[in-house]
């Protein structure tokens, strides 16, 4: 047991040799006043609380008032009063995974919530809170990768290394779209963190949308809505730590948020408490600081392995220029925006093409799939255009030759983009089955060079060699 007693060995070196605490000087909802420690304490540093009974609560620092350090705590804070003491913790939190994490659930705090036992911890630390690698030796995002979804390996077509947002309105399909993309892809390694999920949906999700087949390749990160905001925003990190580190193990690795938004809300009432003054919907200005910390993290590596990143959104109220939406929206490589109106037509997954982009494309794709995807977009934009009018009979057929087209090719199109739950397919196929409901011919002549993807490789290796010199 070698590695047991060595990561054994590397946690007893951590323990402090004294104790240094404060006490607990002021109460106000969930912020704690704790007093004796400034001189100690830092923005983001940790202490326990010592409630009654002497239950231990962590807790971190959000920021200082009156040479009084202000903590939220990541547990409930009964039993805590007035003279509790506050004991200083290790400081730089960090989380020491294991390959064996594959085909569990965690919670926040790295702690299993699966009922399947202890779980073993790795030897190397990861920190929760890590930079991202720097840009000027990050790789470039790598080949195609099928995500076995037919609508976006076709018309928004995503490589490793990539970062996409899932945007929607509440109950448009984001979580159960997010399953099927964990559960097809050809990913080494999932890493899943559900943040600010309602209880009830987690253990749903898990048993009927990803599968135990889904599963035993991931590792589900959970911190539910009910959990106090350090919690929920702590899963967050924890899940790119995790798919940092099995990216550092060469693995390509698919890590999945949902959602973003509720990360920004636990920040939200993270900046609040500590009296920040409230921007945009009530939003501070950190969650903005934050926000791309957070989401960069995911990307290409410095070496073989990458984390792609898939994050869904909740847009609130159906308004996609709200201000998390838009950020997030800045700061990705690409959006997939599923439209409310296209779900109540039954219409699944409720991707609206047009609204949506992948920014690798059309750089991935060989000039014949661009020409396909170009020409099925433009019919689609066609439709949409008269749609109205069509809509209430007012084209009438043969006054626009391009408008016959796209309304004689638009059910066609309209049944490639819809997906059964169940139902996967493959990348190359997709192409093959545009091509012929458009009534071309596949494969073109130099559709197998796939020149794009060798050029932006070709680019890899010049930037690479350029890095070198
Ligand atoms: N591919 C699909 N096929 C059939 N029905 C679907 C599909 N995707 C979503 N639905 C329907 O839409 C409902 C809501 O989906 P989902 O839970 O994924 O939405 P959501 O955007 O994650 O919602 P919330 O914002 O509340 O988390 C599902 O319960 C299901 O009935
Ligand atoms: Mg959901």
């Amino acid at each position: 047991m070698p590695l047991l007693s060595s990561s054994l060995l590397n946690e007893i070196e951590q323990v402090p040799s004294y104790q240094i605490y404060g006490r607990v000087a002021g109460i106000l909802g969930m912020l704690v006043e704790v007093a004796g420690l400034d001189r100690v304490l830092s923005i983001g540093a940790r202490c326990n609380l010592v409630a009654r009974g002497n239950r231990r609560v962590p807790a971190e620092v959000i920021g200082f008032r009156e040479k009084r350090a202000l903590v939220l705590p990541f547990g409930s804070l009964d039993g805590v009063g007035l003279g509790c003491k506050a004991e200083l913790a290790d400081s730089d939190p960090v989380i020491r995974p294991h390959h064996a994490w594959l085909g569990r659930v965690i919670n926040a705090m790295g702690e299993p919530i699966d009922g399947k036992g202890p779980l073993p911890t790795g030897i190397e630390p990861y920190r929760l809170r890590a930079s991202p690698p720097p840009a000027h030796s990050r790789s470039r995002v790598g080949a195609k990768l099928d995500l076995g979804v037919r609508a976006i390996n076709t018309f928004l077509t995503c490589c490793s290394g990539q970062r996409m947002g899932i945007f929607a309105g509440s109950g448009v399909g984001k979580s159960v779209l997010l399953s099927m993309l964990a559960r097809y892809t050809q990913a080494d390694v999932n890493v899943i963190g559900l943040i600010g999920e309602r209880g009830r949906e987690v253990q749903e999700w898990l048993e009927d949308d990803l599968g135990a087949e889904g599963l035993a390749r991931s590792v589900v990160i959970v911190a539910t809505s009910d959990e106090p905001p350090l919690m929920r925003r702590q899963a967050a990190y924890l899940t790119l730590a995790v798919a940092e580190y099995f990216r550092d193990q060469d693995r390509d690795v698919l890590c999945m948020m949902d959602s973003v938004t509720r990360f920004a809300m636990a920040m939200r009432e993270i900046g609040l408490a500590a009296g920040e003054p409230p921007a945009s919907k009530g939003y501070t200005p950190s969650v903005f600081a934050e926000l791309p910390q957070l989401l960069e993290r995911a990307g290409p590596g410095v070496g073989k392995g990458s984390i792609t990143g898939l994050f869904t959104v909740l847009v609130e109220g159906d308004d996609h220029n709200e201000p998390v939406a838009d950020a997030v929206r800045g700061i990705l490589d690409g959006h997939i925006v599923l439209e409310r109106g296209i779900a109540e037509r039954n219409r699944y997954p409720a991707i609206n093409i047009l609204r949506s982009i992948s920014r690798t494309m059309p750089g991935c794709n060989s000039d014949a799939e661009t020409a396909l995807v170009t020409r099925a977009r433009g019919l689609l934009s066609t439709y949409e255009d008269m749609a109205e009018l069509i809509r209430i009979g007012a084209y009438k057929q043969g006054s626009d030759a391009a408008t016959d087209e796209a309304l004689a090719y638009y059910p066609a199109l309209e049944s490639f983009l819809s997906q059964g739950r169940t139902q996967r397919f493959q990348i190359e196929d997709g192409y093959a089955e545009l091509a012929r409901l458009l009534n071309e011919a596949w494969p073109a002549e130099e559709t197998n060079a796939q020149p794009g993807v060798d050029a932006l490789q070709g680019a890899n290796a010049e930037a690479q060699a350029e890095r070198v010199a």
